[in-house]
């Protein structure tokens, strides 16, 4: 495994990479790496020849009042992880060289990044797709492997390559949980031991929806209801939302007549969790 720390140098690879007909799979992160990005690298090395992940926590995508600073940080112990995983390219940029300090030019989706997170987390999306889109023409992979744990991020970073034309295939990966179901994430380290002890209760509310949507219940009301009111037993929940939208356009739907996305965030001290899971007719 090689480390690249500069853009330049990791760009000038990529394309020698592509020259040598390799084909380049990329596994954006911010480190802080769990068996969840290693389940997206194995798929990249499935798909792909060789695979690079760029570990960067992207200033742009923390709002001002967010974890920016206290963010989870240990390129050691990441890039032992990709090591062991196999990964050819390990590309860890700083800020300074991925944002001069004149730096102007930014993505904006203004349809499908207003609800769910967009809603509570004006300028995340602007980031997360600015960083992406700079990763990607860093990068120049063939395929990018996202997580469904993010399902806006993924269904907008595909909006993103359709519409802005990266030749990019964009695959999802299902979410890795722990055993008792809640989905590994680098923010579940902010957990104390009894907040890690309710932190289930997210996934579990989101089971007994697909339960009763199983039993035939097709209301979105009442299943967002079955939900809510799952949720409300663990006391330590502070509900941000919880929404039933169209899996592909993220539009709320009354009826679930076609897959439809059931997420949710919640705070757990001053730890936001998000998860979800689709729902198929
Ligand atoms: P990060 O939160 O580090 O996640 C990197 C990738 O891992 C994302 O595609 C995310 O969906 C995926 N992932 C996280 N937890 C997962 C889990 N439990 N199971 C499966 N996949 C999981 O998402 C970001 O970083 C950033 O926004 C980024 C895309 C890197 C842009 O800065």
């Amino acid at each position: 495994m090689i480390r690249i720390v500069s853009p330049l140098h990791m760009q000038s690879h990529a394309l020698e990479m592509r020259r040598q007909g390799l084909k380049v799979g990329f596994v954006p992160t911010m480190g802080a790496l769990h068996q969840g990005h290693m389940s997206l690298v194995k798929i990249a090395r499935k798909l792909c020849d060789t695979v690079v992940v760029s570990v960067f926590v992207n200033p742009i995508q923390f709002g001002p009042k967010e974890d920016y600073s206290s963010y989870p940080r240990n390129q050691e112990g990441d890039m032992a992880i990709c090591e062991a995983e196999g990964v050819d390219v390990f590309f860890a940029p700083t800020a300074d060289e991925m944002y001069p300090r004149d730096y102007s030019v930014h993505v904006v989706e203004d349809r499908m990044s207003m609800g769910l997170c967009g809603a509570f987390r004006p300028g995340h999306f602007r980031g997360v797709l600015t960083v992406v889109a700079k990763l990607f023409n860093i990068v120049q992979p063939h395929v990018a492997v996202f997580g469904q744990k993010d399902a806006q991020q993924a269904r907008l970073v595909k909006r993103m390559a359709r519409d802005l034309n990266f030749p990019i295939e964009i695959a999802v990966a299902p979410t890795c949980r722990e055993a008792d179901g809640l989905a590994m994430s680098s923010r579940n380290a902010y957990l104390s031991e009894a907040e890690r002890r309710v932190a289930p209760g997210l996934y579990a509310a989101l089971k007994r929806v697909e339960e009763a949507f199983r039993r035939g219940e097709r209301s979105a009301a009442i299943l967002r209801k079955v939900a809510l009111e799952n949720l409300a037993e663990v006391r330590e929940f502070r509900v941000e939302y919880l929404e039933i939208v169209d899996d592909e356009t993220l539009e709320s739907v009354e009826t679930v007549s076609r897959p439809a996305l059931v997420a949710a965030a919640v705070y757990l001290g001053r730890t936001r969790l998000i998860d979800n899971i689709v729902l198929e007719p």
